[in-house]
């Protein structure tokens, strides 16, 4: 076929179900633990949402947005990400009026970056995130720190490191800024174009700069942590005592800054091993000024955003499957065209005792059904031979110790999911 999908896309296939379901489910169940409900945001939002939101100095908005006129004529993008979004709808729905905080999260939104496709960097991925509003103290962001930890556990990960920073608040970040630009500047002319004009509009976005040559200047620069209020300090101090108290193994580390210009305090990601080095499996923080950027009242947030793609990848480095349940529990064969029907009702009486049953839809020889159900892995297969069609009765067979009898086919459908159990 020429029709591909495009590239920097995934299918997901069949065979992968079970495992983006158990983690889907995993995340669920932790993020209901928390006390947050889910949200749903539209696929695409108004340019000018991410443009206020994410910033326009970031490579989000600056090189990877799929963005667009729509038919009326107004620019459209494809979410680049998840919190714009989820904040939009707080402001538009007034959910701040509601008794605080907000706690809400997304699963497996599509995300839209035109990034350069390589291991772990898709143009669309999926990401779980939450969200917390209302809340100005560390608990929250060691709250969804600890439940993104929990989720990674539950799923069986070893070995991920948590690296934490504070980048502090409109306060302190302005005499950073200044102490930022005064060593850039004396390394300006090695600076890569883009970071000169970053250098004018926002010099913490060179921190983040994959250039070689601005990493070196970087490495250089003065830390934002000799830079913190009084305020960020505390808060910082305060996350660092709660992830403590949970017996956390964290890394502080200044050269998190994170590529959205939302955050203020804390910045956070969970990082694993790759083969180009390490890579970033959850990134999160606080945006305390970004409901009101987006023209809600002043209110505090703080989650993250975990890729779904990203967890997968590292779920196969570590050789962690996911728990097998069979997809078919009991397979119903038939012989001919008068064990037709009676399959095709004991099959459906199955399913509405909740049993994953399944029958011939292709007209195969009992061999053949019986080739297939082995291959499904099915647990026990009932069988509709014409002796046993003549005596109205059907032969349930127990696929773990070959054991076989024949029963009624009044009835047998209870039987058989008693025996399922
Ligand atoms: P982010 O760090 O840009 O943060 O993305 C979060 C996660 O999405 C990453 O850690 C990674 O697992 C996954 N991810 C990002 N880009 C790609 C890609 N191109 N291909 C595959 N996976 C990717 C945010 O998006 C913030 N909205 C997170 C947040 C929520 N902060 C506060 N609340």
């Amino acid at each position: 076929m020429d029709i591909q999908n495009p590239k920097g896309t995934r299918d997901m296939l069949p065979g992968e179900s079970q495992l983006w379901q158990w983690i889907e489910q995993t995340m669920r169940e932790e993020a209901a633990l928390a006390g947050y409900q889910e949200v749903r945001t539209p696929v695409f939002e108004h340019t000018e949402l991410f443009e206020r939101g994410v910033g326009d100095t970031t490579d989000i908005v600056q090189k990877e947005m799929y963005t667009f006129l729509d038919k009326g004529g107004r620019s459209i993008t494809l979410k680049p990400e998840g919190t714009a979004g989820a904040v939009r709808a707080l402001v538009q729905h007034k959910l701040y009026a509601e008794p605080l905080p907000v706690k809400m999260y997304y699963l497996n939104n599509p995300i839209f970056r035109y990034e350069n496709p390589q291991h772990g960097r898709l143009r669309e991925h999926h990401q779980f995130g939450m969200e917390c509003f209302g809340v100005k103290g560390p608990t929250a962001d060691a709250e969804v720190i600890l439940t993104v930890l929990r989720i990674l556990q539950r799923l069986g990960m070893r070995d991920l490191s948590v690296k934490i920073n504070s980048i502090g608040c409109p306060a302190c970040r302005p005499g950073y800024h200044t102490a930022l630009r005064a060593h850039l500047q004396s390394h300006y002319e090695g600076l890569c174009a883009q970071c000169k004009d970053r250098f004018e509009r926002n010099p913490l976005r060179v921190l983040d700069c994959k250039q070689q040559g601005c990493q070196a200047i970087v490495a250089g620069a003065p830390s934002i942590l000799e830079y913190l209020c009084g305020e960020c300090q505390q808060h910082f101090d305060g996350l660092q005592a709660l992830l403590r108290a949970r017996g956390i193994g964290y890394k502080v580390d200044p050269g998190i800054v994170r590529g959205l210009d939302y955050y203020t305090k804390t910045v956070f990601e969970v990082v694993m091993q790759s083969p180009r080095g390490e890579l970033a499996l959850c990134g999160g923080g606080r945006y305390d000024g970004l409901v009101e950027e987006v023209g809600g009242p002043s209110l505090p947030g703080v989650g993250f955003g975990i890729g779904t793609e990203r967890i997968i990848l590292e779920l196969n480095n570590q050789g962690i499957a996911p728990p097998q349940a069979p997809v078919t529990q009991v397979y119903v064969a038939s012989l001919g065209e008068e064990g037709r029907q009676p399959a095709f009702q004991l099959c459906m009486d199955l399913r509405a005792l909740g049993v994953r049953a399944d029958w011939d839809h292709m007209d195969r020889s009992l061999k053949a059904q019986f080739r297939f159900a082995d291959k499904q892995g099915v647990s026990i297969i009932a069988i509709l031979g014409g002796d046993e069609l003549q005596r109205g009765s059907v032969q349930v067979k127990r696929m773990a110790d070959g054991q076989q009898a024949e029963h009624p086919l009044e009835g047998v459908a209870a039987t058989i999911a008693a025996m399922l159990k």
